[in-house]
């Protein structure tokens, strides 16, 4: 809601609060559209200010809220300013074989960081940029980057050691853009031979790193993030004693941008759908590592309102440390629903 000058109202606002006349009598309650007629009789009343709804005040579920808050839109505008800047560092890099400037690449993750109050936020407002075909793989690094200050944030790092994770999310999937455009980018299942190419992206991005400085934990990110904990991964097929520490963790982000980010063909998993999708992947990660991220995942939902796809409903009010997935919530007549004991077919289907 907010408040207007009375004569900047125009017909089919909706006042967010009773409208009393200088006598005390009430002139319009909360909910009314005002039309022309209405608008008369307030400037014959004299009424100076007055509180109308908004969009926002419309919105019904938790995302909708987020894209229509000030805050979202000031950093949406904020990030497409960003992509083409981060694509030039990026193409530079891939095609003359320029180091990527670290102070830019900081400087674009401070102007977005600093757009979100939390890290909370900031997550939210990364999952509600709608997809774009053309950058996608930029946006896809982008927000690795990002997502890695908020997860270095909660796990305590040091500022040192977040710049570095910052870099190792912003370049870890570079070797991918050393491949053909009709590869990357074919919209079709890929072909055995045409898969095998595509892991090529992780030996190419090391190589590349390497080859312009990056050595070390930024281009070990490159080489094994699509390694996995079992030995299921690729290239090397390591086992997770071998895996790169900040390796370890961005083939979680990985995992968890693709899951929270919207696709042209279906909307973002919540939060709850993700931690559930992990946890059933639980021994190709860092069991301690992915522990700890999802319990911060879950935390952010605390106090939303979550519906069930059995019908209930309720707010969420304990996140369940041993199973993240399924948080205790509490109905409007004080019932508690502990999902952690229900069948796993109940699942949240909606936060608001
Ligand atoms: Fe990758």
């Amino acid at each position: 809601m907010k408040t207007v000058a009375r004569i900047t109202l125009k017909a089919g606002d909706i006042l967010g609060e009773d409208i009393i006349s200088n006598h005390g009598e009430k002139l319009y309650s909360k909910g009314t559209k005002l039309d022309l007629k209405a608008l008369d009789r307030l400037a014959r009343h004299n009424i100076m200010a007055v509180t109308i709804m908004e969009d926002i005040d419309f919105a019904e579920t938790h995302t909708e809220k987020v894209k229509l808050s000030d805050g979202f839109k000031t950093f949406k505008t904020a990030y497409y300013e960003c992509v083409p800047q981060f694509r030039r560092i990026i193409d530079n890099c891939v095609i003359d074989h320029v180091r990527p400037p670290i102070d830019q690449l900081l400087g674009i993750y401070v102007k977005l960081a600093s757009l979100a109050a939390t890290g909370n936020i900031l997550l939210e407002y990364l999952v509600n940029i709608p997809p774009d075909m053309e950058n996608m793989i930029y946006e896809h690094m982008l927000n690795t980057g990002m997502i890695a200050s908020v997860f270095a944030n909660w796990l305590g790092m040091t500022k040192q050691e977040m710049f570095t994770f910052i870099q190792c999310g912003f370049l870890y999937d570079i070797g991918k853009l050393c491949l053909p455009k009709e590869l990357i980018y074919k919209p079709s299942k890929l072909t055995d031979e045409e898969f095998a190419m595509m892991k090529t992206h992780t030996t190419l991005g090391h190589d590349l790193l390497v080859s312009v400085g990056l050595g070390g934990t930024i281009s070990d990110c490159a080489l094994q993030h699509h390694e996995k904990g079992d030995g299921s991964g690729y290239p090397n097929h390591l086992k997770i004693s071998d895996i790169d520490n900040f390796a370890q963790y961005i083939s979680i982000i990985d995992a968890y941008e693709a899951m929270s980010a919207p696709k042209t063909y279906r909307f973002p998993l919540n939060a709850f759908e993700i931690i559930s999708n992990f946890e059933k992947d639980v021994m190709k990660y860092n069991k301690m590592k992915l522990d700890a991220i999802m319990f911060h995942i879950a935390s952010t939902q605390m106090g939303l309102h979550a519906k069930l796809n059995d019908g209930r409903e309720g707010d969420i009010i304990f996140i369940n440390n041993l199973h993240c997935a399924r948080p205790m919530l509490r109905d409007e007549s004080g019932n508690i629903i502990d999902l952690s004991k229900e069948p796993e077919n109940i699942q949240i289907y909606a936060l608001f």
